[in-house]
């Protein structure tokens, strides 16, 4: 069990065709067992060993994004675990596009599982202090890398319905996709539960308090906030900070949402360092990159 940087945050690692390690990654990060895992492959033989058919869409899709932040369910082939897949009869597959992920399963010459380094229900580890803070003393080793250079996980999309739909957005945007092959938006809630079973979960939560907060109830929300007496940290994409002593830090991306999508784990665990009782975060809109930072800050928020 080894957790490893890739370019969309950190996973931990076992081999997909060992069940002893498939639970023990379980186990480490509490997860629950109906949350199926990822499977990660450094070459197209790979696929094969795990996925059944793969339509010639998909095709297209993996021509333009492999290797990347794109997940791809298929139906699988038998011999993967259904530990691993969580007794669905699919399975998601990702070509990471990272030097270490690529080395480690190349030399490991086999798909590896892997869920985000992270005990479950909490944000995601975009950086080696973050994956350490999280399963030091846990995961048998921990590969040291960079920040993640995308921050947010994987876009899923599920290839086993026509039209293809997002079962997860990621920095993989709807957009990029429908430009290559039909993929519709995601289920709601309900039925989304029922086709990704993650989704059902909680998720990305800090502990402190997430409160998104449009740009039209920004200043107002700062102001109830500070008020309060609360300790605040705050992620701005555009508005502007107020200085007040209640603010302990405050991160501002200047309207890059790829900067927003980036520092969003990693200001969540800032926040706990610093002990704030809400991070107040500015809410984006809900296209391109936007929909998958709203997804995750209203999960965090737990209001999804
Ligand atoms: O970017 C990422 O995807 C990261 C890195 C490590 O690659 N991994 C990651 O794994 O985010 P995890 O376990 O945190 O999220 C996996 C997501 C869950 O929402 C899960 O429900 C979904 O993928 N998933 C896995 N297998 C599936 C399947 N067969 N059908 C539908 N959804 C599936
Ligand atoms: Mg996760």
């Amino acid at each position: 069990m080894v957790a490893f940087p890739t370019e969309t945050v950190y996973g931990l690692g076992a081999r997909v065709f060992d069940e002893s390690a498939i639970r023990k990654v379980f186990k480490v990060k509490g997860r629950p067992g109906d949350n199926p895992l990822i499977v990660h492959i450094s070459d197209m033989k790979q696929l094969e060993l795990v996925a059944g058919s793969v339509p010639d869409r998909a095709k297209r899709l993996i021509k333009h994004f492999w290797p990347g932040p794109l997940t791809l369910v298929f139906h699988k082939k038998k011999s993967v675990p259904d530990l691993v897949t969580a007794g669905l009869p699919t399975v998601a597959v990702r070509m990471p596009n990272h030097a270490v992920a690529k080395r480690m399963i190349r030399l490991l010459g086999e798909p590896v599982a892997a869920p985000s380094a992270n005990i479950s229900g909490r944000p995601s580890a975009t950086t080696f202090e973050s994956a350490r803070q999280e399963l030091e003393g846990k995961a048998d080793m921990i590969l040291k890398g960079e920040p993640s250079r995308y921050g947010l996980e994987s876009t899923v999309v599920d290839c086993t319905v026509s039209p293809f739909r997002l079962l997860r957005p990621g920095s993989v945007t709807l957009e990029q996709l429908n430009k290559i092959v039909k993929v519709r938006p995601m289920a709601s809630k309900a039925k989304g539960a029922q086709k990704s079973p993650g989704l059902k979960h909680k998720h990305y939560q800090p502990n402190c308090e997430v409160l998104p907060l449009s740009g039209a109830e920004w200043k107002k929300g700062l102001i109830k906030l500070i008020k309060a007496g609360k300790k605040i940290g705050v992620l701005s994409l555009k508005a502007p900070v107020p200085k007040d002593p209640h603010i302990v830090f405050s991160e501002k991306f200047r309207g890059r949402e790829s900067q927003y999508a980036k520092k969003l784990y990693s200001s969540f665990y800032r926040a706990e360092k610093e002990h704030v009782d809400v991070l107040a975060v500015q809410s984006t809109g809900k296209t391109g990159l936007g929909l998958a930072i709203m997804d995750r800050i209203t999960r965090a928020g737990g209001k999804a």
